[in-house]
């Protein structure tokens, strides 16, 4: 079936969505990070457009801002105090109010359509970028930096590794997390659960085959 063409279609937006993705790769290589989405230090490219205002900052010199609210989050088993307004996101809060900042889980749509903000709360995988910190109150909140370490991978982010199941890594977070809560509940999943499991996780450099390779090395009791 042919393609019908549309305003998307223009070679101009085209060679636009090329500038875009290039200037994202761009930075990508100039950060080093292919290896480092397994722990989540690799970080987006700053968002196409902006179609909110950016939230405030946390303040220097705790003062808090009008609106504000301070709260308790159980955040990979700790109790972490910050301050955030009522519509501050657990991506936001996790990201920018956290101190020191848990930038692991990664702000690419934020809402709620490429998955690379999936944690875990109670452990069920969660887009962070969908809730509000404040309703996560009285709940466990796991992120990618509570599965394992940099000296101490976890078993699947040691697959993904072995596998080389990533490559710019800014989807990588969100993909072992999903991952993870499928084998948390079923460690001995089969290809087709794994996969069901992040249908959620969208991979703009296209590692899925490496990424389900990784997954199924873990359910089959490898690395
Ligand atoms: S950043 Fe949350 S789903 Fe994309
Ligand atoms: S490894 Fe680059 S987006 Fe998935």
């Amino acid at each position: 079936m042919s393609k019908t063409p549309d305003a998307g279609d223009s070679p101009d937006s085209k060679a636009l969505s090329r500038r875009r993705f290039l200037r994202g790769a761009g930075g990508v290589a100039a950060g080093g990070v292919l290896a480092q989405g397994l722990i989540g230090c690799a970080e987006a490219p700053a968002r196409a457009t902006a179609q909110e205002p950016p939230e405030p900052a946390a303040p220097a010199g705790g003062e808090t801002l009008e609106g504000e609210l301070e709260i308790e989050l159980s955040i990979n088993g700790q109790a972490r105090k910050l301050r955030c307004e009522p519509r501050t996101t657990l991506l936001s809060a996790l990201r920018h109010r956290c101190e020191p900042a848990l930038t692991g889980t990664k702000e690419v749509c934020d809402r709620g359509n490429c998955g690379a903000c999936t944690v875990h709360v109670d452990g069920k995988p969660a887009l962070a970028c969908l809730l509000l910190a404040v309703d996560q109150r009285g709940k466990q909140i796991t992120t990618i930096e509570g599965l394992g370490s940099p000296e101490k991978l976890s078993a699947l982010q040691q697959s993904f590794w072995t596998h080389d199941g990533q490559m710019c890594g800014f989807c990588t977070p969100g993909f072992v997390m999903s991952i993870q809560a499928c084998l948390d509940k079923q460690p001995k999943a089969s290809l087709e659960e794994i996969k069901r499991s992040c249908s959620g996780n969208i991979c703009r450099c296209g590692t899925y085959p490496a990424v389900f390779e990784a997954a199924l090395a873990v359910a089959r009791g490898g690395k």
